[in-house]
């Protein structure tokens, strides 16, 4: 209750962060300050800045609304409704998935080959890497694809907030993107098997959306129909690049030269794994 406590934005922030503590979340510190700068619409770290000034009940309330959906399991994102990705601040919410860290590594490989012409991202989910393309790489067009309307709500949120431009289209994987000839394609897919998804982090199955993990007995379904169908909108010499799941890089990559792509690399993420499958179109197919 706000009434009978510390009037102060310290105090406030001491008492958010005990009951983060008590519910067992880690860095409980660091994540009320973060929940104090989504209640009170503070730039990040400044939370401590104005510590000493007199809190209002709104203010307090709001803050102890947050701490309380945190104590209560939900992600960091959700509750702050922002999460940060490479340059980009994105509205996050149960629509889409959170943004990983993982994910940043497919833009930089992406951009490191290919910076420029038709790209187009497929499972984009809340627009991390359509929108980071469309920032820091000098694209003709960037086209985003869901087959969510409420992934792809967000994702359009998210290009407005950021003042940048993508082509948003509702669909299954390719389909949308009939008659396009794409210089790079890429997509961070679903890419849990059922098993894997029926045991996966009580926190990650409760609140993300099934739809942007599961795919299906082999975890494959989404990678091999975009592998299998991939040629028909890359153009030949163009690229294709997408994140996988660790332990099926090897079994990806292999797909992928069944499939007639050239040259199918795997490549390690900022935690050493193997997560990311690349490959080109033949010139000649
Ligand atoms: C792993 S999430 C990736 C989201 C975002 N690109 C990211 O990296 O955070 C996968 C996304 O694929 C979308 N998706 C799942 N099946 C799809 C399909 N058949 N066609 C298009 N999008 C699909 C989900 O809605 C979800 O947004």
């Amino acid at each position: 209750m706000v009434t009978d406590a510390p009037q102060t934005a310290a105090g406030w922030l001491e008492t958010a962060a005990a009951l983060l503590h008590a519910a067992g979340v880690p860095d409980a510190r660091r994540e009320a300050a973060r929940l104090a700068e989504a209640a009170w619409g503070l730039a990040p770290g400044q939370a401590r800045v104005h510590s000493d000034s007199t809190l209002s009940a709104a203010a307090a309330g709001r803050l102890m609304t947050l701490a309380g959906r945190r104590a209560q399991g939900e992600p960091l994102a959700y509750v702050a409704g922002s999460a940060g990705f490479r340059r980009l601040d994105l509205v996050s919410d149960r629509r889409a998935l959170i943004p990983r860290p993982e994910t940043e590594g497919l833009v930089g490989l992406v951009l490191e080959r290919m910076g420029r012409g038709v790209v187009a991202d497929v499972c984009t989910g809340s627009g991390c890497v359509a929108l980071s393309l469309a920032q820091e790489g000098d694209y003709e067009r960037v086209l985003g694809i869901d087959s969510s309307e409420e992934a792809l709500a967000l994702a359009r949120e998210n290009g407005d907030r950021n003042g940048l431009t993508v082509e948003w289209r509702l669909g299954d994987l390719l389909e949308p993107l009939r008659g396009e000839r794409l210089d790079v394609l890429v997509a961070n897919p679903p890419y849990l098997t059922s098993g894997e998804y029926r045991v996966l982090d009580g926190t990650v199955r409760a609140w993300e959306p099934r739809l942007a993990l599961e795919s299906g007995a082999d975890g494959l379904e989404a990678t091999r129909r975009l592998l299998e169908q991939g040629p028909t909108v890359v153009k030949p010499g163009g690229w294709m690049a997408l994140e996988v799941d660790c332990e099926r890089a090897a079994t990806v990559a292999r797909l992928a030269a069944g499939f007639g792509w050239l040259d199918p690399a795997v490549h390690h993420d900022l935690f050493g794994r193997a997560r990311y499958v690349l490959a080109r179109r033949s010139e000649s197919s």
